[in-house]
């Protein structure tokens, strides 16, 4: 694309100032430009007039496999999980593509050390838990790791130097995902330097996408990889790939396997696992109404009781069906980095626009079946979202602690 082209794509939709700073630009600097404008899609903004959301279906109860089942099958379930396992069928997914910032540090999330005697980094205490499993079945699982272009290097090379934790480095694949540009909440793009668009990672759905472009679909195949375990860099207790959720995954025959927390309270502001016009769905909690609030399963129990951790297994082969262009975009508002008027660098304390994200949680509704599985908050749920309060460092320390894990 040359510099004409550019300025009508950008003029067509009143984005012409992204080209203010051209002619001051180095020549290397001029193509790394309108490669950008060229490669990024802008369709995303008009989103911000549409409004993020999206219609949604009739609602209805998804029942978990509750604890009391697990444990009255863990041979069953555990046996049938370590079979997969040792075959080779099941592989890991970290999604560490997101920007972490609410956590406000400048370095990617898992490099967070929330040591407090000693280094306990985010990382260390997820590859530490998948060694646990790779120990006991005696099976190097393979594992993918989404980075995006802001944070892939220092992740690499913060792992490298730890020596991957243990983890045997020809059994972790990288790769990025894609960007999303980012804008004021007038819809005006921002810019992060005078030859960059603002752009950020396109969301956690982008995980699939992102590794088909990559041609990482091959290993699925070349391997006979039949699920994937994707899981958020942040909850620092949860268990990865572990037999009993594997084998109930397996034997259920489901599309995905969902691992859910019971609510602590029934406006607990979590998104809770339901069937939303007979598909699997994840309903958010300022959606429930209080007839669903109130509503009781047979047991007498509350319906709609179960929330997502954001660890889910996917059967590989049900993934192609999961389109990009079917799933809503979720505009989000987030603290942006840009460029002022006089060119400097404006790192936000606030919010101060938009990004255009797809979220996992809409890859389950293009599915056909879900089993929601029940693992115990206090042993598996440890999210790191913020410094301090809820979902915090302070809030996943006391919970390390309380699992015996040494800080
Ligand atoms: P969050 O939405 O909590 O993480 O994503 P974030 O965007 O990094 O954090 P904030 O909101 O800016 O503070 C949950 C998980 O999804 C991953 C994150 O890395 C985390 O593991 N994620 C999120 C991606 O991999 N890519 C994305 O584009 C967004």
């Amino acid at each position: 694309m040359n510099y004409e082209e550019a300025m009508k794509k950008m003029s067509a939709i009143g984005q012409e100032h992204v080209l203010k700073y051209y002619d001051e630009l180095s020549d290397e600097q001029k193509k790394g430009l309108l490669t950008q404008i060229a490669e990024t899609d802008f369709s995303v903004l008009k989103k911000i007039e549409k409004g993020a959301g999206s219609e949604r279906g009739k609602f209805s109860p998804l029942a978990a496999m509750q604890r009391s089942e697990i444990e009255a099958r863990e041979k069953e379930l555990h046996d049938a999980g370590v079979k997969a396992i040792k075959e080779g069928k099941t592989a890991a997914l970290l999604l560490a593509g997101g920007m972490g910032t609410r956590l406000g540090s400048d370095n990617p999330k898992g490099m967070f050390d929330i040591g407090l005697t000693k280094h306990v980094y985010i990382f260390e205490r997820i590859i530490t838990n998948l060694l646990d499993v790779v120990h006991e079945t005696d099976t190097w699982i393979r594992l993918f790791i989404m980075t995006s272009e802001k944070n892939h290097d220092a992740t690499v090379a913060f792992l490298k130097e730890k020596n991957f934790f243990g983890y045997r480095e020809d059994r972790i694949v990288f790769f990025k995902q894609d960007m999303a540009p980012a804008c004021d909440y007038n819809g005006k793009l921002y810019m992060e330097a005078k030859d960059r668009i603002s752009t950020s990672p396109n969301g956690n759905a982008g995980w699939y996408s992102s590794m088909v472009r990559a041609g990482l679909d091959r290993i699925l195949t070349d391997e006979g990889i039949e699920w994937i375990d994707i899981f958020a860099v942040d909850n620092v207790l949860q268990r990865i790939c572990d037999p009993c959720f594997v084998g109930a995954t397996v034997l259920a025959g489901v599309s995905v396997g969902a691992k859910v927390v019971r609510k602590a309270a029934p406006d607990e502001k979590v998104g809770v696992m339901c069937l939303e016009d007979g598909r699997p769905s994840i309903v958010e909690y300022y959606e429930l109404s209080d007839d669903m609030m109130n509503a009781k399963d047979d047991k007498g129990e509350p319906a709609y009781n179960y929330g997502v951790i954001l660890n889910y297994l996917f059967h590989v082969s049900e993934l192609s069906a999961v389109a990009d262009d079917k799933m809503p975009l979720h505009v989000v508002k987030k603290k942006i980095p840009y460029i002022d008027e006089n060119a400097q660098l404006v790192k936000p304390t606030e919010p101060n626009g938009y990004k255009f994200e797809q979220l996992v949680l809409d890859m389950i509704h293009q599915l056909t079946t879900c089993l929601p599985y029940e693992v115990i908050r206090e042993r598996e749920f440890a999210p790191i979202k913020n410094p301090t309060g809820i979902d915090s460092v302070e809030s996943a320390r006391e919970l390390l602690k309380k699992n015996n894990i040494e800080l």
